[in-house]
């Protein structure tokens, strides 16, 4: 029978890893931000799943909103160009911005993001990542808080894909070579 875990080699983070470290996260970030309202940004399509149970843990009042760019497409290998595919529904000049990625590789999609959004003058930003791949690196870039670091794998799940499939499983896998 083929199922969502066909092709997937091993498990790399569990869903109670996941579950406990984005609970975690989600205490450190209503601390931080105490008494302010937030707006968090979740790049598309990989971080829905985590800025979904990430909001979900945060108790600070908050906007949702969201922001996609040009990905992989069906390479696992970066192409090095970002673009914007869709962006925000409302303006966050004046806004405390949280802005919500799966992982960051090469960091040049967080960097573009960054930059974009530093432009329209939000009164801060800070940057969350599920999972980060250092040794991917083109630009130097850190995100303000992370979930895991990872060793240079191409992972899928939790929202990650390869080919558009594989982001409704719960936990974080490898693909069979
Ligand atoms: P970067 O611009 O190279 O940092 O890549 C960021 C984007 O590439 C992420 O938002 C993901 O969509 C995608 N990406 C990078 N590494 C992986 C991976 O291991 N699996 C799935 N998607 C990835
Ligand atoms: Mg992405």
């Amino acid at each position: 029978m083929i199922t969502a875990e066909s092709g997937i080699e091993k498990v790399l983070i569990s869903e109670e890893m996941i579950q406990s470290r984005v609970r975690q996260l989600a205490v450190r970030i209503t601390e931080d931000y105490k008494n302010q309202t937030i707006v968090m940004i979740g790049v598309l399509t990989g971080a829905v799943m985590f800025l979904s149970d990430l909001s979900r843990a945060i108790s600070l009042p908050m906007e949702i909103d969201f922001i996609a760019c040009s990905s992989y497409g069906h390479r696992t290998t970066t192409s090095g160009e970002v673009r914007m595919i869709k962006d925000l529904s409302h303006p966050v000049e004046g806004r405390h911005v949280l802005l919500v990625e799966d992982i960051i590789d090469s960091g040049l999609t967080m960097r573009y993001l960054e930059d974009t959004l530093r432009n329209r003058h939000c009164a801060s930003l800070r940057t969350i990542a599920l999972l980060d791949k250092p040794s991917g690196r083109k630009t130097i870039i850190q995100a303000d808080y992370v979930g895991f670091t990872i060793e240079n794998h191409f992972v899928v799940g939790y929202g990650l894909d390869y080919a558009g499939l594989y982001r409704n499983l719960p936990y974080i896998g490898v693909l069979k070579p």
